[in-house]
């Protein structure tokens, strides 16, 4: 009896030294054990195991982290996460003592699998500095990028930066889908890149501006993901706070649009070759962060790198940041 109670006690200290559960978290695998990546999660999370049916009528797995009052619904109605077309279920989710997650129990899960970073918010080191990573977004493929180590405390993946108008922004749909410029610079971190990290856990987007006279204005919105391409990358976000007013909101329910792939509900014309962006145009838009780089003061109409309620439509900004970060 005493014997039972020590163990009991040992195990309960052992579970609250534990930040979270540790888990496998890889999305897209036809066999759960190709899975090489895992993560610790919050400790109000669970481990998942998704299936999910292919349009070939295969299936592929999804593993990771999830609220445990997700699990026993289907995907669809998770909340930000995959909730376009696929018809994923939920099969198994793992609170301490359970199977799941390539039916490991969760408390001896020691997997001997390579550490990788599917984000800058998954960088463990103490004091990072801010500069260039590498992430595994899908946790397979490397990727570089820009991480924000220290803005407001929190580490943040840089998905679009502007800052002297050397990268050209006028692209079509692949371009934007994969990704382009200099991550040490101007770049776009591409649409799939973007939609792998949010679809994987809830997030947050941070839009940092700055003008030709010095001034910065922020706008936070603490619920962000993108849908995938068959979606065309249709864009969740919502609950503004800031001081650079909402000029992002607008575009909450919109799929992207590019000058080769016109997504937007406006019937005249294409959004995106009338304002010179790539973006997830409404009827049109209130912001326009991919537009040109025209520097200022312009005399044309919107084509900019627009933030309508801080500067209105005739200003481009000096340099524009966007990023995210997983809570
Ligand atoms: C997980 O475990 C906690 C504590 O034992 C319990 O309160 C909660 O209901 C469990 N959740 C699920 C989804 O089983
Ligand atoms: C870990 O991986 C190495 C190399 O693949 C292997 O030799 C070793 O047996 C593995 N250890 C465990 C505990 O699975
Ligand atoms: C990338 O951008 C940085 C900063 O603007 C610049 O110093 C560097 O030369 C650029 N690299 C390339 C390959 O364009
Ligand atoms: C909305 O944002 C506020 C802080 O600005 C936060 O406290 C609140 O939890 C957020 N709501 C949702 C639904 O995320």
């Amino acid at each position: 009896m005493i014997r039972w109670f020590t163990l009991l006690m040992i195990l309960m200290q052992a579970n609250l030294s534990h930040a979270g559960q540790q888990c496998l978290s890889c999305s897209n695998v036809e066999i759960v054990q190709d899975c090489q990546h895992y993560v610790f999660c919050d400790n109000t999370e669970v481990c998942f195991k998704h299936k999910y049916m292919t349009e070939s009528g295969g299936s592929m797995y999804d593993l990771g982290c999830a609220m445990p009052e997700t699990c026993n619904h289907l995907i669809g109605s998770i909340f930000g996460k995959r909730t376009e077309g696929h018809h994923l279920t939920c099969t198994a989710c793992c609170n301490n003592t359970r199977l799941c997650n390539q039916d490991i129990p969760c408390s001896n899960m020691k997997p001997n699998v390579t550490k990788l970073l599917r984000e800058c918010s998954d960088i463990a080191m103490t004091n990072p500095a801010d500069g260039v990573y590498t992430i595994y977004p899908d946790g397979k493929r490397a990727l570089p990028v820009y991480c924000d180590m220290t803005t407001a405390n929190f580490r943040w993946t840089v998905i679009q930066r502007r800052i002297n108008g050397f990268v050209d922004f006028y692209r079509g749909w692949s371009a934007y889908k994969e990704g382009f410029g200099n991550v040490s610079g101007e770049y776009w971190l591409g649409n799939v890149n973007i939609h792998e990290i949010t679809s994987h856990n809830n997030h947050e987007i941070r839009i940092e501006l700055e003008d030709f006279e010095g001034n910065k204005r922020y706008a936070e919105y603490t619920i962000f993901s993108i849908a995938d391409e068959e979606s065309n990358f249709r864009l969740l976000v919502y609950n503004y706070s800031g001081n650079a007013g909402d000029s992002f909101s607008y575009h909450n329910g919109m799929m992207f649009s590019t000058f080769d792939k016109d997504n937007d509900p406006y019937s005249p014309s294409n959004c995106a070759v009338g304002y010179s962006g790539a973006w997830w145009y409404g009827e049109c838009h209130y912001s326009n962060l991919n537009g040109k780089y025209l520097a200022g003061h312009h005399t044309s109409y919107a084509n900019g790198i627009e933030w309508t309620y801080w500067k209105g439509s005739y200003y481009s900004m000096k340099s524009t940041k966007m990023m995210i970060r997983k809570h």
